[in-house]
């Protein structure tokens, strides 16, 4: 897609076709499983909801498209979308967490990242020269930015910290300005906070094909 301002994107929601029935909105399957050929091959491409289905496809181009990102996928909540990019890591990986974050995740951390042997530092990303320090080149895997912080709205220097972390040869969690992935609560932009709709990561180097669904690799 050429490069459109973002308001055409959202407007234009990716140019999509209609269905066969012209609806203005994506319909809503709620098949499970889809039709499968003789020979076991999904028959419209579709195969299982749990990999995919078509109504994702739209929301997760979109997306991808505003954020100039490599692929996109979308989560029913928050937390499932930010413990799938922990869960990429492998074992013996270091990661950066700030202090203040999101109590949610701060807790499932705790709980949970030493059952895959995940080291994880919390450290004040106020000050950048802590956080280099707090680097292990070659073993940290992520440093992980909630800018403005919950609950504190500390401001993060984004771009200052994703260099800290490539030179380490690791990766970011914002995207934005030199980061690498990015999760957005869009059921919380999108619906101010009353429904739980989505969350979604577009990736822009799809290092974790794994969890970047938009072009394909669910
Ligand atoms: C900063 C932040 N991240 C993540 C979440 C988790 O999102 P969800 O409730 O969709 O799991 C919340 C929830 O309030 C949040 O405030």
């Amino acid at each position: 897609m050429p490069p459109y301002a973002a308001d055409t994107i959202l407007a234009q929601g990716s140019g999509q076709e209609h269905d066969a029935t012209g609806a203005i909105v994506p319909p809503i399957h709620l098949a499970t499983t889809f039709l499968r050929s003789p020979e076991d091959e999904p028959s419209g491409g579709w195969s299982y909801s749990r990999y995919g289905y078509p109504g994702l496809e739209q929301p997760e181009t979109t997306l991808k498209t505003l954020e100039g990102a490599a692929g996109c996928r979308l989560f029913s909540s928050g937390m499932s979308a930010m413990t799938a990019v922990i869960m990429a890591l492998r074992p013996g990986d270091h990661c950066v967490f700030p202090i203040d974050m999101y109590h949610g995740l701060k807790t499932w951390l705790k709980a949970h990242s030493s059952h895959w042997n995940v080291r994880i530092d919390h450290v004040d990303m106020t000050d950048p020269d802590k956080v280099h320090a707090t680097m292990i080149p070659g073993v940290t895997r992520l440093v992980w930015l909630e800018t403005p912080s919950n609950p504190h709205w500390h401001i993060y220097d984004i771009a200052g910290l994703a260099e800290i972390a490539h030179r380490a040869g690791a990766r970011t969690r914002r995207r934005q300005h030199c980061g690498d992935a990015n999760t957005h609560p869009t059921h919380k932009v999108g619906r101010r906070h009353r429904r739980s709709f989505s969350h979604q990561i577009p990736e822009r180097t799809q290092r974790c094909p794994g969890w970047c669904g938009a072009d394909g690799s669910r």
